[in-house]
């Protein structure tokens, strides 16, 4: 595999990045793309009980392992296939599960840092930042946490005001700048089709 298409997507908690990278996966295909999640990458924190985990800031930089990150996505720019962790969110650590992902011509770089470390802009060809308001974002969070991720009312707003929103505006929101594209109110449509029709092209290329 040479040079394969690295898109960023970027942007704050329940902006529409998922959303975003499937419409990609829509366009290229399952079969040309390798996706990276970077939710998968935050720490093992096996050996904390539940309620030191629970404590924990998600929302800052140093929560994942960006050494592992960084590893994986140069193996699969090499050619070579991974094995991806993968996270539980009820647990609050590295499940026991791993996903195997092999190099593709498009790997969606997705998280709420894709846009943050130099060395992996430095690979991308495409650098993407989901803007969607945080009144929309914290509502969609709160609906998904409680129905996904066994939180309650209480936890995700407490959580929401601690860490989420102000590590969103100290870190997130500032690699905005970084991006070569920014889709306004999440994943609309129009930009959107933009993006996907330049995955298309190169696909067919
Ligand atoms: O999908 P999304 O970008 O919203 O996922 C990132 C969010 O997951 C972070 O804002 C972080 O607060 C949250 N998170 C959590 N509990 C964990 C790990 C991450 O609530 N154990
Ligand atoms: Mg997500």
């Amino acid at each position: 595999m040479i040079n394969p298409f690295i898109i960023g997507i970027a942007g704050g908690s329940g902006s529409g990045k998922s959303t975003v990278t499937r419409k990609v996966i829509e366009a290229a295909g399952t079969e040309h793309t390798a996706v990276i999640v970077q939710d998968n990458y935050y720490l093992d924190q096996s050996d904390l009980t539940f309620e030191q985990r629970v404590r924990t800031n998600y929302d800052h930089p140093h929560a994942f392992d960006w050494p592992l990150m960084i590893a994986q996505i140069d193996d699969l720019r090499n050619g070579l296939p991974i094995k991806m962790p993968l996270y539980d969110f009820t647990s609050h650590t590295r499940s026991d599960q791993i996903e195997r992902v092999a190099p593709a011509k498009v790997i969606v770089v997705e998280g709420l840092f894709a846009l943050y470390d130099k060395t992996l802009r430095d690979m991308m060809s495409m650098k993407i930042y989901v803007d969607t308001d945080p009144d929309i974002r914290f509502i969609r969070r709160l609906i998904r946490d409680i129905n996904e991720r066994g939180r309650t009312t209480e936890s995700v707003i407490e959580q929401y005001k601690s860490t989420v929103r102000p590590m969103h505006n100290q870190f997130i929101e500032p690699t905005k700048r970084f991006s070569d594209v920014i889709l306004p109110h999440g994943a609309n449509e129009p930009a959107v089709d933009l993006i996907t029709s330049k995955i298309d092209r190169l696909i067919q290329s």
